[in-house]
């Protein structure tokens, strides 16, 4: 290859590690990444630190992988997976990827924090998954539009399944999401199967609302260039499932504040 071709994608490259970066303590391109190693990180439904080994093994096998071995573990630290929550992987250690030195993770040091095989594998703790393949459903999603649909759709979904979309536009640009099809296992406070919106990058902040049962919400528009959608279903009574379609704008074309930029 030509010398400035490599300066160019150099330089590309450069450009896009700077548009990255850290947020709030948070590597925010490692979701990105993690997709790139085959590596990712779950926790339970119930939230951080709830999954002993065995269900550990399970929720990686549920979507087809495997727990990560410490090798790609590793592999996938090296390109940039960075996350600050211990998780089980292979053969019953804990640990986790750290890139970045920071005060609040990783006493401070970078590479794998090892907590060591653990002999009691009652022990909770989150997971890390290597699945090269692509997983059943979720993803990052940059297009300017898309359908989104619950996995299997037109068939109904399965059981326990857990998918997370995150949607990501161009800086400047905000999202429209409509609902085309829902239909989702009824519950009066949503408590079984629930698709959730999130006006942000994560399932953490910027929650905009929680949905099932077969009323079509109304659209929801973003605040900034980036949302979230979370499906999870539990072990028993499935439904139709939901096809939505997003599609970004430009925000100077629809005035508002906007809180939730990411760049
Ligand atoms: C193993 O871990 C579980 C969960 O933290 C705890 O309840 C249990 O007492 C531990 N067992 C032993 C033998 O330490």
């Amino acid at each position: 290859m030509h010398v400035s071709a490599l300066l160019w994608i150099l330089g590309f490259l450069l450009k896009e590690a700077q548009a990255w970066g850290y947020k709030n303590g948070i590597f925010h391109n490692s979701i990105w990444l993690e997709q790139a190693a085959g590596v990712y990180h779950r926790e339970s439904r119930k939230g951080r630190y709830q999954l002993t080994y065995k269900e550990a093994k399970a929720v990686c096998k549920y979507e087809g992988g495997k727990l990560a071995t410490y090798e790609q573990l590793e592999a996938a630290r090296q390109i940039g997976f960075h996350v600050c929550a211990a998780g089980w992987f292979d053969r019953g250690r804990v640990g986790y990827p750290i890139v970045k030195a920071g005060a609040n993770c990783g006493f401070g040091k970078v590479g794998i924090v090892d907590y060591g095989y653990r002999l009691n594998k009652s022990e909770k703790w989150d997971v890390y998954c290597y699945n090269p393949n692509s997983k059943e459903c979720g993803g990052v999603l940059t297009d300017q539009e898309k359908i989104i649909q619950s996995p299997g759709f037109p068939d109904e979904y399965q059981d326990e399944q857990i998918c997370s979309w995150h949607v990501r536009v161009r800086l400047g640009q905000r999202i429209r999401l409509r609902f085309l099809e829902f239909d989702v296992e009824d519950d009066t406070s949503c408590l079984a199967d629930y698709l959730e919106i999130y006006d942000s990058y994560d399932d953490v902040s910027g929650f905009a609302g929680r949905f099932c049962g077969d009323y079509l919400p109304d659209e929801i528009i973003s605040t900034g260039n980036v949302m979230t959608l979370k499906f999870i279903s539990d072990a028993s009574v499935t439904a139709g499932g939901f096809q939505l379609q997003y599609d970004a704008f430009d925000a100077s074309s629809f005035p508002q504040n906007s809180t939730g930029d990411f760049d």
